[in-house]
């Protein structure tokens, strides 16, 4: 009797765990261990809410492009009317999938097409997929916040968007960039949660609610929809994409939290000559993003002034020594892979900062700030054109591949490995390599066991 309920004990820990577990590959080829792992949802525990409603990656990658004669926001012009253009692209993505019932599980959308990025399971929590996020640091949000607050993301793709992953995915033992690029159309909606409460930012107040298993060893939060980023392939953008933000504002009247977002700014270039001279003497505003006055004026009065560097569009999550399309022109295939804490990711990062290295560094924001169109920001790559959940799911699988298969790692790229040259350290004069990631611990004010603290130990400053 003790045997048998030792067996059914083990029977029931090792199902539940193997909820949140990637499949076991079919046979012990490379190409059913690479299949296992793109197939995979989520790898991270779940503790609690066992029963709940689990993500489930979601590939439904379209063979023949979708019309894309009838998209809406095409009879809008993004010059003349930037939040209309914005509120039409809002609207296309939340008619199906904010539904109630179907609730961004966009598998149990049958009237549209839409999917998810792949490899991106080492980093989504099981209940949602989200992906955590930069934190926001106090007062950042509002001057009652006091503490650091947590955010987590999802994003989801429309069919043309996901038949480009098609083309690179078709088979998920040897992705194709070569020659990559989005068709027109192509769309991309990302939601961002807070662990901010409307007693320490009161505009969050009535805002959609998800619980996730945010913390490390995957007990669950509760988080707050803040702001919602949209991206868009339209080449009435000089440099093919437009990017824009929404913010949630519990003032603002409507029947649904998705109503209630206001919208923050549209963006399509980097503004190339706005550096801290050009700010502080001449007095320069941004001329390639368009800025909603109400919302600049909640956050100039916070301590981060801007939510884009010196004025450019950008979201109250994201990092301000940046802007949205700014740092998205980052998405690259290096075309092998670039490990953690070798000399490769140091030289990696410095061609490709993650935000520019002293935002009062006009040299620095030259280098940053940059309109390169379809070109890729770093010579002898491949451009990902502009999808960073792209570039980093690619980068996922090189790594993964190097480690485990390191046999496969020249046979599994089309693009030539990007030749990394290791710089002396003393005549380098790079950007210094620290911007990207500041190692905390967990007695720092506010970042407690409490509100989750950051499952790889680092606090992402993106
Ligand atoms: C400093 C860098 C940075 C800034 C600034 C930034 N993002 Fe992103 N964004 C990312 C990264 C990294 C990802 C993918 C990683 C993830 O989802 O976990 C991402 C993902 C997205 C996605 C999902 C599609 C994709 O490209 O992967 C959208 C849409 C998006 N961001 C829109 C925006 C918008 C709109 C803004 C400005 C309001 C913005 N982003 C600002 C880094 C940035």
């Amino acid at each position: 009797m003790k045997i048998l309920f030792f067996f059914l004990a083990l029977f029931f820990s090792s199902t539940s765990t193997a909820l949140a577990d990637c499949p076991a590959p079919a046979d012990s080829s490379f190409a059913a261990a690479a299949k296992a792992k793109f197939d995979c949802s989520s790898s991270l525990p779940l503790k609690g809410h066992e029963t709940d409603r689990k993500f489930q990656v979601h590939y439904n990658f379209p063979k023949t492009l979708p019309d894309t004669s009838k998209l809406p926001w095409l009879a809008i012009n993004p010059d003349q009317d930037p939040a209309g253009y914005m509120k039409a692209i809002l609207a296309y993505v939340t008619k199906v999938n904010a539904r109630p019932e179907i609730d961004w599980r966009i598998e149990d959308n049958k009237q549209e097409h839409w999917c998810d990025a792949p490899w991106f399971f080492m980093l989504r929590e099981p209940l949602r997929g989200m992906t955590t996020e930069r934190w926001s640091r106090p007062k950042e949000l509002h001057t009652l916040q006091t503490g650091w607050e947590r955010n987590f993301a999802v994003g989801i793709y429309n069919d043309v968007a996901c038949y480009g992953f098609g083309q690179i995915w078709e088979n998920p033992a040897f992705p194709k960039t070569r020659g990559f690029a989005f068709t027109e159309g192509a769309v991309s909606a990302k939601m961002l949660f807070t662990s901010a409460t409307p007693s320490s930012v009161p505009y969050l107040a009535g805002s959609k609610e998800w619980d996730i298993a945010g913390k490390k060893d995957g007990g669950t939060m509760t988080m707050r929809l803040l702001q919602l980023d949209i991206s868009v392939k339209d080449k009435r953008s000089p440099n093919g994409w437009f990017f824009g933000t929404f913010v949630y504002n519990a003032m603002q009247p409507g029947n649904t939290p998705y109503e209630r977002l206001v919208p923050v700014g549209l963006i399509w270039g980097s503004d190339p000559a706005l550096n801290a001279d050009a700010y502080l003497s001449k007095a320069m505003t941004p001329t390639e993003s368009w800025v909603n006055p109400d919302v600049v004026a909640q956050f100039y009065a916070l301590p981060r002034q801007h939510l884009g560097l010196f004025g450019r569009a950008n979201g109250p999550v994201d990092n301000p020594q940046s802007a949205c399309i700014t740092c998205h022109q980052r998405a690259l295939d290096w075309g092998t892979a670039v490990l953690p804490d070798t000399w490769q990711e140091t030289e990696a990062e410095k061609l490709l900062p993650d935000v520019p290295s002293d935002p009062y560094d006009d040299k620095a924001i030259a280098a940053y700030f940059r309109n390169i169109g379809t070109n890729s920001p770093v010579a002898d790559t491949q451009s990902l054109d502009y999808v960073l959940q792209v570039s980093k799911g690619i980068a996922a699988f090189r790594n993964w591949v190097a480690t485990d298969f390191p046999d496969h790692a020249a046979s599994t790229t089309d693009v030539p490995p990007y030749p990394f040259k290791q710089s002396d350290p003393d005549t380098c004069a790079c950007a210094p390599t620290n911007a990207k990631a500041v190692t905390i611990d967990n007695t720092v004010e506010g970042i407690s066991e409490e509100n989750g603290p950051d499952p790889t130990g680092r606090l992402f400053l993106r």
